[in-house]
């Protein structure tokens, strides 16, 4: 049986880019001590979903494309950076604003549609991130004042996309399976 690590998530496109460049740069005495993420490889994650068989990808299309026929696409931004404890972190994350509503609505959906076909609940409550870098061992603090100091940078989701994670020394390498367009309608404001 052929198994692969798979996860649901939002690819933002190169607008992002200078963003995570000026965190780059304002995080700089921290350098040595994060691994940090490649740009191509930045994503949202709406659902982790774990070893999944290959047979089964079909499976997992067709339940993100039924969630995603009814989902508007959405407007998003980067409000600066952030970390689940700033004062002692092993992640670094872009923290997100915009219709975040509307995303929450949406990784529920992915959840429940994912949950319907087998898969277990995340426990974890969600927070919107676009990860940045990963510590090399020990924690970080990071410092204050680094959400005025990245400017946003705004981008528009329209589709889902389920990745394949290969796992190499050099850092994860993420493969899209496939996509979902974000096609419902927003109804009446
Ligand atoms: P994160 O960067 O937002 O933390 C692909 O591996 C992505 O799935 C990771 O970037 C991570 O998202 C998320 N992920 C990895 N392992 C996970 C796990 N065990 N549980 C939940 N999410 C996980």
């Amino acid at each position: 049986m052929s198994t692969l690590r798979a996860f649901v998530a939002i690819e933002p496109p190169a607008s992002v880019i200078p963003a995570v460049q000026a965190a780059r740069r304002f995080l700089a005495d921290l350098e040595a001590r994060l691994r940090w993420v490649r740009p191509e490889g930045m994503h949202l994650t709406l659902k982790f979903l774990g070893n999944v068989e290959v047979a089964s990808v079909p499976v997992i299309l067709k339940a993100m494309r039924a969630v995603a026929g009814q989902t508007p696409p959405m407007a998003l931004h980067t409000t600066g950076v952030g970390a689940p404890d700033p004062g002692r972190t092993r992640v670094v994350w872009l923290d997100l604003g915009g219709e975040t509503a509307m995303l929450d609505r949406l990784r529920t959906d992915v959840e429940d549609a994912m949950f319907r076909i087998g898969f277990e609940r995340e426990e974890r409550r969600f927070h919107p991130h676009l990860t940045l870098a990963r510590t090399r061992n020990r924690s970080v603090r990071l410092p204050s004042g680094l959400t005025v100091a990245v400017r946003p940078a705004h981008f528009r989701v329209d589709r889902l996309s389920l990745y394949s994670s290969d796992l190499r020394p050099g850092g994860a390498v993420y493969n899209a399976l496939g996509h979902a367009r974000l096609s419902g309608s927003r109804g009446p404001d």
